[in-house]
């Protein structure tokens, strides 16, 4: 019956376009464009489908039988070729196939260093004081790490600072051993009355362990007008101490110490509480005469006070860190429990 054989040509070539299109499908996306150009709303073989009832029932029949068998023919393909793909390694199907059911992935945020979280609760501490932040060169010149600070050359007082000397040696650079420098540097610029604290790196020549690093933070501070004390000093360091540790029972002792940029030198303890253990925390002092006529200002007329706070000691304390050299070590399972 040459009529009813040409109808069913349709779906022979249907069938090999369709069949075609998926051997051909590169990725999970055009499984489904092909799927839905054969089978979906306005897919050719649904059109067909949909055609049936207008048709004779003869032909309806005939036609009927061929469009379900390719129908479920092409789904079990698709089905298939879908299986197939989810098999293969992502990269292959992945030009234009997003798969929103995978789980995103987690981005790792980073976050700062113990010690510059110490560092910014530091200053903001003294600033809340009224002081200002300033910053120096960790590249210094002997002039301003010793001469300018009361430390001259050949006196025996520079022997308290192990000293990374920097090559030639003639040009007498050096990484600086402390941050007192920067009060130096300060006042050459500045007239008081001066509030001022320096945070930085310093660096010395020393063999390391539990508690001793070659570069390690300092905290200097200064402040200078015509009528500063040693009351000044002791109240800024009892409120500073008080509002990092967050614990008003702290107290504070001053023991003489010998530092020939200030006169009386001195060491800072202190103490969580009356059964607490004594803990050095810094070094301060009443600002040297020889240090005011150095930066060319009248000892006469001005006085103050300064000090130097270990900061790696801070974060050690705050954090409950046994091992100073855990800082630079760029260890992540250190890090990462800040
Ligand atoms: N620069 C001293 C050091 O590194 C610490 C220090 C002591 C700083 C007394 C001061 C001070 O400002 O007054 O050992």
């Amino acid at each position: 019956m040459p009529e009813k054989q040409q109808p069913l040509a349709i779906f022979q070539s249907l069938r090999k376009d369709a069949f075609d299109a998926l051997e051909e499908a590169p990725d999970f996306a055009s499984i489904c464009r092909v799927e839905a150009d054969y089978l979906g709303k306005n897919g050719r073989l649904t059109h067909i489908l949909k055609s049936l009832k207008e048709m004779p029932e003869q032909e309806r029949k005939i036609m009927g039988s061929a469009a379900n068998v390719l129908k479920k023919e092409l789904e079990e393909k698709i089905k298939l070729k879908k299986a197939e793909m989810r098999k293969q390694p992502f990269v292959q199907h992945a030009n234009n196939f997003v798969d929103i059911t995978i789980p995103g992935k987690k981005i790792s945020r980073g976050h700062l260093h113990p010690i510059t979280r110490v560092l910014r609760e530091v200053a903001e501490i003294f600033e809340s004081m009224g002081f200002e932040i300033v910053e120096g060169p960790e590249v210094e010149t002997e002039y301003y790490n010793f001469d300018a600070l009361n430390i001259p050359k050949n006196h025996p007082a520079r022997d308290m600072w192990d000293t990374l000397w920097l090559k030639p040696l003639e040009n007498r650079m050096l990484l600086r051993a402390h941050t007192s420098p920067m009060e130096i540097r300060y006042m050459e610029k500045n007239n008081p009355p001066l509030r001022i604290i320096a945070p930085g790196r310093c660096f010395r020549y020393e063999a390391t362990d539990a508690t001793h690093e070659f570069q390690f933070y300092q905290v200097e501070g200064l402040m200078v007008g015509e009528k500063i004390n040693f009351s000044h000093l002791k109240g800024v360091l009892e409120v500073f101490l008080k509002r990092l540790f967050k614990n008003q029972e702290i107290e504070i002792r001053f023991i003489p110490a010998y530092y020939p940029f200030v006169e009386p030198g001195i060491q800072v303890d202190f103490r969580m509480n009356k059964k607490g253990k004594w803990l050095e925390i810094a070094g301060a002092g009443m600002t040297h005469p020889q240090v005011f006529k150095n930066v060319k200002l009248n000892p006469k007329s001005w006085q103050g006070f300064a000090f130097g706070i270990g900061l790696d000691r801070i974060a050690m304390l705050k954090y409950k860190i046994d091992d100073i050299r855990l800082f630079h070590s760029g260890d992540l399972r250190f890090i990462k429990q800040f």
